[in-house]
């Protein structure tokens, strides 16, 4: 791979809890992701991005990082963690890790120290008086010692937030990049990129962030063909393209993309406000449909509000899954036909619905608890992966699974599905196996086909044809190299996209 490998990467995000677990303790792990590298290889991707690995208390799913030059002891030992990355490597598959800057965990060494002596609190932000800040899980974002003061969290308790002004900080994370980039590790991606400088006002999108993420792109730099992944929500896309200048960031999550209604014209708009804002700094744009925060796309686009906000996730909303799951399969080859890379996130592959009948005591996520329930969080769509079989833990490891697997998964497993040539895994591996050769980065030109239709062809000939109407559109001429579903009489139903070559 070149480079610049990362510019049109297909990426494959894990979730080690819920991926596959080698050990039969219910929880997935780095055992368990190692014997399913083959299947990764077959899908067809170029890198896999992993969540938080550290030792963690698992207070929000590792991203509650308790040591950052460790791995957490459930998911193994740092020896298999460089066997993992040796052996991806070997597959020709890219290693991203999760890099948390933004807070830790109440068990980091340091918030251990500064719990018990005032003068090692300047890592964190202790004050006498809390502000009015809300954390953004819910409740508010300060909590009290033992000893009267009280500490930030932008999130959970258990995640006080560092401060960076403190040049302790600044030198502590660039020494984790080193760590981990002399074990091999390809990229980081930044979780919540934009909030780590704090004035007396505002936490979000402060200017001083930029130099750090200059200084982390020098780094990089040094390693060579690494990459920095920017977990960045901002509205504002002036904003948001700045961690994007050539010396900072490589690229940033496209949450506008993840969030869109199935609507043409919303689509369209985004794509091309995605385009336009990121042909400046001459950065691929990332198409994302899905990930461990977000509602599935398969239950989200089964409902007659298709959009996506972490307030308003629409738990139990009725959605009509062959709806969502036609919807689904037409956005998977929009997604991975646009300019710039894309993220699959696991699961997305079988076309998984949320779960949305968890037993509540069952569930983990602090944004449920924060909320008093209010906001049913994110469990629904971190259900252990179904492998094989009839019943679970459908050939995920041993049982009972962390989180239980709804019993009608035994339709969806990656065996059943590898078997059935019009399976969404099939989908995935036949368009990921196209796009290897025929997209990717760079650019795309829009075709004309009235207000209901996204249609573009890219600089290898393939033209990408969408119909979001509800009625049948003519294709252009073309060879049907794939579709998201069966055409009628040679036209293009509802809901379904069709990659067309030129004839020859
Ligand atoms: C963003 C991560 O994606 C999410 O899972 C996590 O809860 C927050 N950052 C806090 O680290």
């Amino acid at each position: 791979m070149s480079q610049t490998w990362w510019r049109g990467a297909a990426i494959y995000q894990v979730y080690l809890r819920s991926f596959a677990d080698g050990n039969g303790d219910g929880i997935g792990d780095l055992a368990g992701l190692r014997s399913r590298l083959p299947y990764l290889k077959d899908l067809g991707i170029d890198a896999i991005w992993l969540n938080p690995w550290y030792p963690s208390p698992m207070a929000d799913g590792g991203y509650d990082v308790a040591d950052y030059r460790g791995i957490e002891p459930v998911f193994g030992t740092l020896a298999e963690a460089e066997k993992f990355i040796e052996e991806a490597h070997e597959l020709d598959i890219k290693v991203i890790i999760d890099v948390v800057p933004n807070h830790s965990s109440t068990e980091n060494t340091w918030f251990q120290e500064a719990l018990t002596d005032r003068g090692a609190r300047d890592r964190f932000w202790f004050r006498d008086e809390p502000n009015d800040w809300q954390s953004i899980f819910g409740g508010p974002a300060w909590t009290q010692v033992a000893d009267g003061q009280w500490y930030l969290h932008l999130f959970a308790p258990e995640q006080p937030d560092f401060n960076w002004d403190n040049p302790e900080v600044h030198r502590e994370f660039e020494d984790v990049l080193r760590f981990w980039f002399e074990r091999g590790v390809d990229g980081f991606r930044i979780d919540s990129a934009a909030l780590l400088f704090k004035s007396e006002t505002s936490y979000e999108d402060l200017d001083e962030v930029h130099a750090v993420y200059r200084r982390w792109r020098e780094i990089a730099d040094e390693y060579g063909e690494r990459v920095l992944i920017g977990e960045v929500w901002l509205p504002d896309q002036e904003r948001f393209t700045r961690y994007l200048r050539p010396d900072e960031l490589h690229t940033a999550f496209n949450f506008d993309f993840l969030s869109c209604p199935w609507e043409p014209a919303e689509l369209r708009r985004v794509i091309d406000l995605t385009l336009t804002t990121h042909a400046p700094v001459g950065a691929p744009p990332t198409w994302v449909l899905s990930n461990h925060d977000v509602t599935r796309p398969v239950t989200r686009y089964g409902r007659s509000d298709t959009t996506f906000a972490h307030g308003g996730r629409l738990h139990g909303v009725p959605s009509d899954p062959e709806l969502g799951h036609r919807r689904a399969r037409a956005a998977a080859l929009l997604a991975m036909a646009l300019p710039g890379s894309v993220y699959v996130y696991q699961g997305e592959e079988l076309g998984l619905p949320e779960v949305e009948d968890l037993p509540d005591d069952q569930r983990q996520d602090p944004m449920y608890h924060r909320s008093g329930g209010t906001n049913r969080g994110r469990d629904g769509c971190r259900v252990p992966l179904p492998w094989a079989g009839d019943e679970p833990p459908f050939g995920f490891g041993g049982t009972p699974t962390w989180l239980p697997q709804p019993e009608s998964w035994r339709k969806v497993t990656a065996e059943a599905q590898a078997a059935d040539l019009g399976s969404m895994l099939n989908l995935y591996r036949t368009g990921l196996a196209h796009r290897h050769d025929l997209l990717g980065d760079g650019t795309l030109t829009w075709l004309t086909m009235g207000p209901d239709v996204l249609a573009f062809t890219r600089e290898s000939g393939l033209t990408c044809v969408s119909n979001l109407g509800a009625a049948p559109v003519r294709l252009p001429a073309g060879r049907i190299l794939l579709a998201s579903g069966p055409l009628e009489d040679g036209a293009l139903p509802s809901d379904t996209t069709v990659w067309l070559t030129s004839l020859e």
